[in-house]
């Protein structure tokens, strides 16, 4: 039984597939903490629906991001999180969030990583004219959208496509992509060569 924490800002979807796979035993995990910068984060309020230990840290209560993340690290170090997952957390990590857990920090983009990071990624996409799209579950580092890649989904872009129905055609794909991708985390059964993410055979 692994502990997972998740930390996001917004709606919370992700963490909602994360949470009924753990519920469903898809998971073996505990989910042990959900922490939020955004005190008024839908997802947050999901949590705290669903009975599980959530924590509102406003990063606009700190002096800068360290002091920030220190107060996330407590947070997540007091409820014996092991594993971090990242659903749709909008701050860039330092070093200071990411050293003790380095390696068992996991986050979604809404892309085909290295394709299109940061934010708007589906919009990007669009606007690139690409003919594909997807999304991306990788191991986190300091750099942004950047770490190895643990799992990808693909999905088409349609000519008729919006920002909207693309980005809900890739968040179906993100549901399953990040619950395969913690299975495969909690395994254990891989090595990250360089960039590399290779499965063990
Ligand atoms: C997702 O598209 C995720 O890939 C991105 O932010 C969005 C979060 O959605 N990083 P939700 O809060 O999980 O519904």
């Amino acid at each position: 039984m692994k502990n997972l924490a998740v930390l996001l800002s917004g709606r919370g979807s992700n963490f909602e597939a994360i949470r009924a796979a753990v519920d469903d035993g898809t998971l073996g995990a505990k989910i042990v903490a959900v922490v939020s910068n955004k005190p008024d984060a839908q997802g947050l309020a999901r949590a705290r629906e669903a009975g599980l230990p959530a924590f509102a840290i406003d990063h606009k209560q700190f002096p800068n991001r360290e002091a920030h993340e220190r107060a996330v690290v407590a947070t997540l170090q007091a409820a014996g999180a092991g594993f971090v997952a990242l659903a749709g957390y909008m701050r860039l990590l330092t070093t200071t969030l990411i050293e003790p857990f380095r390696g068992r920090i996991l986050n979604i983009h809404p892309s085909l990583l290295p394709a299109f990071p940061g934010v708007n990624a589906q919009a990007q996409a669009l606007a690139h004219g690409v003919k594909v799209s997807g999304c991306t579950v990788h191991l986190v580092d300091e750099t942004l959208d950047n770490g190895p890649i643990i799992v990808q989904h693909v999905v088409p872009i349609l000519d008729d496509d919006t920002e909207e129905s693309l980005a809900a055609r890739i968040l179906v794909e993100e549901h399953k992509a990040y619950v395969e991708a913690l299975q495969i985390v909690f395994e254990g059964t891989y090595r990250v060569e360089g960039r590399r993410f290779v499965r063990n055979t």
